[in-house]
């Protein structure tokens, strides 16, 4: 089964046969995700203009294939694009199903293509009318009121009963979160300054103040002598690469890399990144973005002469579907991948967040480490107070997504510039049980380390978060040639992505596989190499939120890196 292309193909085919099984009542539908009310943000919905059409994308439940994958994610047994297509294929009587129903509400088979690596169908150019109906859905065009910002979503869709054992989730339905950096939390920042104001300042040409009133910048000499990668020369055979995920059409800039280089890595020659376009974005290198620019100069910094990618995505599109149907198809992806994208979990529809972590699982099997930033708001920004159905009120605290999919590896922030003083940083990392459900977590975050050990974690079902950190604050970087002062875990994000490359050079260069998925090697033999911390706290929510303890914790994780102990501790044959 090495074309599943051409299986579905045989599939339609099958399908579009009168069904041998009773025909099941396509109007006996049930609700697959509602809101209550307009998602934060965005605001005066209105009627698309006639003829308005969409893509959607049905991910399709591979069943029982999944535990499968899981296995491959383990160190080494890694697999290909075709292998993983194979594996993550919907069942036959699933494609026959949804075939029948798409040819029941007339969409031509011809628009209908595979995509994500294979468990999904797109349909493209759907009309908006088509959509209401297919879904029971409402689609509205909503207005972001800070951007402007044009997104077409409904507040609820539903499916056949028969559809809901096969279907993952439909995009774009109920998850509001766009390609548009404003849409998303912003991750560069511990003191909710505003990071368009830094923005402007730059543009304006106004000296830009550090945030936060440490008296230590850190550049990449402070961390690369407090996380011992000095003394690491990466080989570079050119087949070891990071790619730093954009977003929101934001670019780096090449001359603010060149900049930043001269200034901070004295040893440095020419440094650069290669630029790939995601879904038609069109790249705008004359308008670059601070927070793309720090993402990019600290992970090469980090990792030099490592090279590295920089995926554009559109501000328009959504943020995750869209670089993961791009990356999946790709035979070769980046070993070590940089994603900042972030939004608060709960504004994520449980579908969505549950099928979006199957995409990062697939990552893991193809032996990729992905790290996201894990928050900048302790365990929650505001007052957090939620009312459950009996119309209790109580604090529920705010992680965030994804870093709480448990197959990507969450970075937390730290402060305090020597071994001996680094502690968590005020603010940055978050934590709390998410919501994905025991069988998407399993009851611990990821082999080996059990959440219902802190006892202050309430829920055991969850995933925990930080998985490790790094210095988080007052990080020096370079936009249209000034300086600028970032805080936040976006900046401890590509310090560990820039660690995590060189630790896969050497694997690269000693003939080993790269490290894949690294929370089973982190909560295992590669603990020796992380510096624990011990003190410092996540305050949020109108509470103290968690304190840093001895071994893992819900601020900082299970410490810091120390480069030189990581690289002793190296996974190596036998496995
Ligand atoms: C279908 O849509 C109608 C009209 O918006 C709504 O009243 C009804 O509750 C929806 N049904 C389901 C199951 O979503
Ligand atoms: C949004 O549109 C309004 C009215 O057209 C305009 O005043 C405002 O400056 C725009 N905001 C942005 C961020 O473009």
């Amino acid at each position: 089964m090495r074309y599943p292309h051409l299986l579905s193909a045989l599939f339609f085919l099958a399908a579009a046969r009168p069904l041998s099984d009773p025909e099941p009542r396509w109007d006996d539908i049930r609700v697959m995700h509602a809101w209550e009310v307009v998602p934060a943000g965005w605001e005066s919905p209105v009627t698309p203009p006639a003829g308005v059409t969409i893509d959607l994308s049905i991910a399709l439940n591979p069943e029982t294939r999944m535990p499968w994958l899981m296995r491959y994610m383990r160190y080494g047994a890694y697999l290909s694009q075709d292998q993983v297509a194979e594996l993550v294929a919907p069942h036959p009587p699933t494609l026959k199903l949804v075939h029948a129903w798409l040819e029941r509400h007339g969409v031509p088979s011809s628009s209908i293509s595979t995509s994500h690596g294979g468990n999904w169908l797109t349909l493209t150019s759907v009309p908006v009318s088509k959509a209401n109906y297919l879904l029971n859905a409402s689609y509205q065009c909503f207005l972001h009121a800070e951007t402007n910002e044009t997104i077409i979503r409904t507040l609820s869709y539903a499916l056949p009963e028969a559809l809901h054992p096969h279907v993952q989730t439909i995009v774009p339905t109920t998850f509001f979160g766009s390609g548009d950096s404003q849409t998303l939390q912003q991750t560069s920042q511990v003191h909710h300054n505003d990071i368009a104001a830094a923005q402007e300042q730059v543009e304006s040409g106004e000296p830009v103040k550090p945030l936060s009133s440490r008296d230590t910048d850190v550049t990449p000499s402070l961390l690369r002598s407090l996380y011992k990668t000095e003394t690491y020369a990466p080989a570079d055979w050119g087949n070891n690469i990071i790619g730093t995920v954009g977003h929101s059409g934001l670019s780096p800039r090449q001359a603010d890399l060149s900049t930043f280089m001269a200034q901070y890595r004295l040893d440095s020659d020419y440094a650069s990144y290669v630029v790939v376009l995601v879904s038609g974005n069109r790249y705008d290198s004359q308008n670059p973005s601070v927070e793309m620019n720090l993402d990019v100069q600290y992970a090469t910094a980090m990792s030099y002469p490592i090279s590295q990618l920089y995926y554009s995505i559109s501000s328009t599109s959504d943020p995750f579907v869209t670089w993961f149907d791009y990356i999946l198809t790709k035979p070769d992806i980046p070993q070590t991948i940089s994603m900042t994208y972030l939004v608060v979990e709960q504004t994520v529809p449980p579908d969505y967040a549950k099928t979006v972590c199957d995409l990062f699982m697939q990552l893991g099997a193809r032996g990729v480490s992905v790290l996201c930033p894990s928050g900048n708001s302790g365990v929650g920004d505001g007052d957090c107070i939620v009312t459950d159905s009996f119309g209790n009120a109580h604090v529920q605290f705010r992680p965030t997504f994804p870093a709480s999919c448990p197959y990507v590896t969450a970075v937390g922030g730290t402060t305090g510039s020597t071994p001996e003083t680094e502690i968590a940083a005020p603010s940055p990392a978050v934590a709390s049980p998410p919501s994905l459900g025991p069988s998407h977590t399993s009851g611990t975050p990821y082999p080996g380390i059990s959440v219902a050990s802190v006892t202050s974690i309430k829920a055991s079902s969850g995933r925990g978060i930080p998985d490790v950190s790094a210095q988080a604050l007052r990080y020096v970087s370079i936009t249209r040639g000034q300086t600028v002062y970032r805080d936040g875990t976006n900046c401890a994000t590509p310090t560990v992505v820039g660690i995590i490359s060189m630790l896969n050079d050497y694997q690269v260069a000693v003939g080993r596989p790269a490290l894949g998925f690294l929370n089973p090697w982190l909560y295992g033999d590669g603990l020796a190499g992380l510096r624990d911390i011990t003190s410092g706290s996540n305050p949020g929510c109108g509470t103290d939120g968690f304190s840093a303890t001895t071994g893992w914790d819900p601020v900082t994780g299970l410490g810091t890196p120390d480069f030189v102990e990581l690289q002793r501790v190296l996974p190596h044959p036998p496995y």
